[in-house]
């Protein structure tokens, strides 16, 4: 089979891995050819393209990043007919299929072509680890582990300097991040989109702690809102798409606590850092996997569907479990995390 392969939306640590496993099982397993498209579905619309022989992913897996380049850009954004650009390219190159490998938006696109008659299979990647369909993304482990190193040395200084230390990390809509990261350091407070606390709740949290005679730490997701938020305490910028350009909310918090506790309060933002840099073992494990067995899917004959992480095992389901059905943190996980507040 000739198979052409892309990375599309934000960057997420062990996409190289999945491009190595794909090309490695596809070479060895079925003589399969593999062209990658530059910068996700521009380099289909736009057909440019780089061959990937096997030499090209040597010693891939440990690589942040993505050899192809990410963007956000999809064949259906202009009015134009997305399906037929994209159909253009690969009768040009004689691709037989293409593996894409991104989030919910580029798995919608992959879903969208798939019904207009485009040979497509998808690989779920997310360091939100915000996608039901598999138990988790590759990716989401780097950024814990990011995450959580950054609270250990944010909670040192805090300690020396007796201040309150607010945390942001990466959540569009979802906890996850916060909550691993969150309870591997020890925060005193955790705060996520799906169970918002109120500002006196946070404050009663740092306070607490305080009279512990403790920094405080809070973690807080990018995307939360206190519950009892005054209208316009938050006021985002949007993205192309509309999305919330986060990296405020933690700057937003700390002089509120500051104000209501007396506690000198500072603010950090994570932000792209737990993107970046090399995958953790864990996620170079499961990115390869995906990658050998998006291949072995395709052989079956599996278009339209994606592989995905079930237990220990990897399965595939249709494309359309990834869309529209986000991952969110259920009550009990929260509430164990609340149980350690304070
Ligand atoms: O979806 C993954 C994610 O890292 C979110 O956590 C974050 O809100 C967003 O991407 C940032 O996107 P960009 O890289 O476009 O700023």
């Amino acid at each position: 089979m000739k198979i052409g392969i892309l990375t599309s939306g934000g960057d997420c640590p062990g996409l190289n891995a999945v491009i190595r496993g794909a090309v490695r099982k596809g070479d060895k397993t079925y003589e399969d050819e593999f062209i990658g498209f530059l910068d996700g579905w521009r380099g289909v619309i736009e057909d440019e393209i780089m061959p990937i022989p096997r030499r090209k992913v040597q010693g891939l897996s440990r690589l942040g990043g993505t050899i192809l380049g990410s963007s956000r850009s999809n064949p259906f954004h202009d009015d134009g007919d997305g399906a037929a650009l994209v159909k253009r390219t690969l009768e040009a190159h004689d691709i037989d299929a293409i593996i894409a490998i991104g989030g919910d938006g580029t798995l919608y696109t992959a879903n969208r072509l798939f019904q207009a008659g485009v040979p497509v299979v998808g690989v779920p990647k997310t360091v939100d680890n915000d996608l039901d369909a598999t138990d988790y993304t590759f990716g989401f482990n780097t950024a814990v582990e990011i995450a959580t190193e950054s609270l250990d040395r944010l909670r040192i200084t805090g300690e020396s300097h007796h201040r309150c230390m607010v945390a942001e990390v990466m959540g569009r809509s979802v906890g996850w991040i916060a909550l691993h990261s969150g309870m591997a350091a020890g925060a005193h407070v955790i705060c996520i989109p799906e169970f918002p606390l109120s500002i006196d709740e946070i404050c009663e949290y740092v306070q607490a702690t305080w009279d512990r005679k403790r920094a405080p730490l809070v973690v807080v997701a990018e995307g939360f809102t206190p519950k009892d938020a005054p209208e316009g305490l938050i006021d985002y910028d949007v993205d192309e798409f509309g999305r919330p350009r986060f990296g405020g909310i933690a700057q937003t918090l700390a002089p509120i606590i500051e104000q209501r506790t007396g506690i000198e309060t500072r603010a950090t933002v994570l932000g792209h850092i737990q993107r970046g840099g090399e995958p953790t073992g864990f996620d170079r494990v499961l990115a390869t996997r995906f990658g050998m067995a998006v291949v072995d899917l395709l052989h079956r004959g599996g278009l339209g569907r994606m592989v995905a992480l079930r237990g220990t095992d990897i399965v595939d389901v249709p494309l359309t479990e990834a869309i529209d059905n986000p991952k969110r943190v259920p009550l009990e996980r929260w509430e164990e995390a609340a149980d350690l507040f304070g």
